[in-house]
């Protein structure tokens, strides 16, 4: 038998993720039609060995019960929600739940970090660290470009074993392009390295050794409390994979990771297709589509939406029960919950792709503002029921929820 556990952290982290994280906590954002971590849960439900989730976060137990349930209604798997009293980091979370994580004597757990999406290949994962019966824990790894790697879990491994001989949590400066994709199977005796790594904070917390970096006497990072001393023990190993993988770190990376998803899940696409559709397009089945509008490609619609006739939607995140009125055009925009876009109006933003030259390129998690304190061109977003009057253009834009616009923007945050 074989458990997940999926990290989602908790309303203090995130923050790059505003304002989409405002209304929904930002594992819920519906990325393809479902929430962000729903595509871990049914990746995880898809081996017949799992046989429970535990998503760990310090979110109220409110705010994720109505998505534990519906999941547990969707998939036939143990679904519980445990909450942190406090953010703990990514290794203390799951060392205050390890009985819960114990009980019932799994063979391993997946540990996924809630803010990565991939085409997870658990099963592969499984029984690469199968193979290796020394490994305590096996990291999904990917290669990235050298600039990028750093911002990343770096490992250096044996290139026959593929243990890891040096783990740097974002170093400062090159280590390597192997970088940690967030993915891991672990064996149920890390508890017991992670006991002494526990000790250890603790000794530090109570004779103020710890510095900055411990908030909390319970507070461990998983990464450099647990996996740097791990390395070079013959106990941590690494599977490097070429397929598709992604952080969801700023709203730009949800629109990538949109089409990736929907590329994967090609089968949850309307047919038929209610107007004209360049797929992919996922479009919810209570959205009200007129026939005259065209709609894909990369375009996910939530329930409950209105899109009246003449529009053109692309490159984007329409939310639940939004209307767009005839004749706008939606471009690399994330529309929000209840908001209305006007008729012949224009929202557009900028895409933020990786480099498709860069092999190996990663998406640039670029913060909101450039060092002159200019906001960086990236997608436009509308907060939850703002309202883009008849025949204004909104560009490279951010609107915080609740605003009535009065007129055109360009490169702006409306507060
Ligand atoms: N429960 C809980 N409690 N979860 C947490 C906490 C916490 O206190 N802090 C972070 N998390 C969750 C986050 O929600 C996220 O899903 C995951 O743990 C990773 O946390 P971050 O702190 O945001 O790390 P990161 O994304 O910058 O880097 C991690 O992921 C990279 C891959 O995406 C590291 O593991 C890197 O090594 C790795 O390359
Ligand atoms: P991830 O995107 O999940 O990696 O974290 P993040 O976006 O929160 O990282 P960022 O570098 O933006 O912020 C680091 C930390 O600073 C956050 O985890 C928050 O604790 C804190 N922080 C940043 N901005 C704000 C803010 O506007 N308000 C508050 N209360 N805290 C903030």
């Amino acid at each position: 038998m074989l458990k997940a556990v999926i990290l989602i952290g908790g309303p203090q982290k995130g923050t790059r993720f505003r304002p989409l994280s405002l209304d929904t906590p930002k594992p819920l954002f519906p990325i393809a039609g479902v929430p962000l971590i729903q595509h871990h849960i049914e990746a995880c439900a898809k081996l017949e060995e799992c046989k429970e989730i535990l998503i760990i976060g310090s979110y109220t137990t409110a705010h994720m019960a109505q998505f534990v349930s519906d999941m547990q209604k969707e998939y036939p798997i143990i679904i519980r929600y445990l909450q942190e009293f406090t953010p703990l980091g990514t290794g203390g979370g799951l060392y205050l739940f390890r009985d819960q994580i114990r009980a019932g004597n799994p063979s391993a757990f997946f540990l996924l970090n809630g803010d990565v999406c991939a085409d997870f290949g658990l099963k592969e994962l499984w029984t690469f660290h199968n193979e290796r019966s020394d490994a305590l824990v096996t990291i999904m790894g990917t290669e990235a470009t050298r600039q990028q790697s750093v911002h990343y879990g770096c490992m250096v491994c044996d290139t026959v074993t593929k243990a890891v001989n040096h783990y740097v949590e974002k170093p400062n400066s090159y280590v390597s392009t192997l970088i940690n994709c967030g993915v891991y199977v672990c064996s149920l005796q890390v508890f017991h390295t992670m006991a002494d790594a526990f000790q250890r904070k603790q000794d530090g917390f109570y004779s103020g050794t710890n510095g900055n970096s411990s908030p909390h006497p319970g507070y461990m990072s998983w990464e450099q409390d647990v996996l740097a001393p791990l390395a070079g023990t013959k106990k941590l190993y690494a599977m490097q994979v070429t397929s598709w993988w992604s952080q969801v770190k700023t709203a730009g990376s949800a629109i990538y990771a949109n089409r990736h998803y929907l590329e994967l899940h090609r089968e949850r696409q309307a047919v038929p297709a209610p107007c004209h559709i360049l797929p992919d397009v996922f479009l919810h089945p209570t959205a009200i589509v007129d026939s005259t509008a065209v709609i894909g490609p990369n375009v996910s619609i939530g329930a409950g939406v209105t899109i009246k006739a003449g529009v053109r939607i692309k490159e984007s995140i329409v939310l639940n029960h939004a209307t767009i009125n005839e004749h706008a055009l939606v471009m690399y925009s994330v529309v929000g919950q209840d908001a209305s876009v006007g008729e012949w109006s224009r929202v557009e933003g900028t895409p933020s792709d990786p480099d498709p030259n860069k092999p190996f390129a990663k998406m640039d998690n670029t913060p909101l503002f450039n060092s002159d304190g200019r906001l960086n061109p990236s997608i436009t977003i509308l907060g939850a029921s703002v309202v883009v009057p008849a025949e204004t253009i909104l560009l490279n834009s951010i609107v915080l929820p609740h605003k009535h616009l009065t007129r055109s923007f360009k490169h702006e945050i409306i507060l």
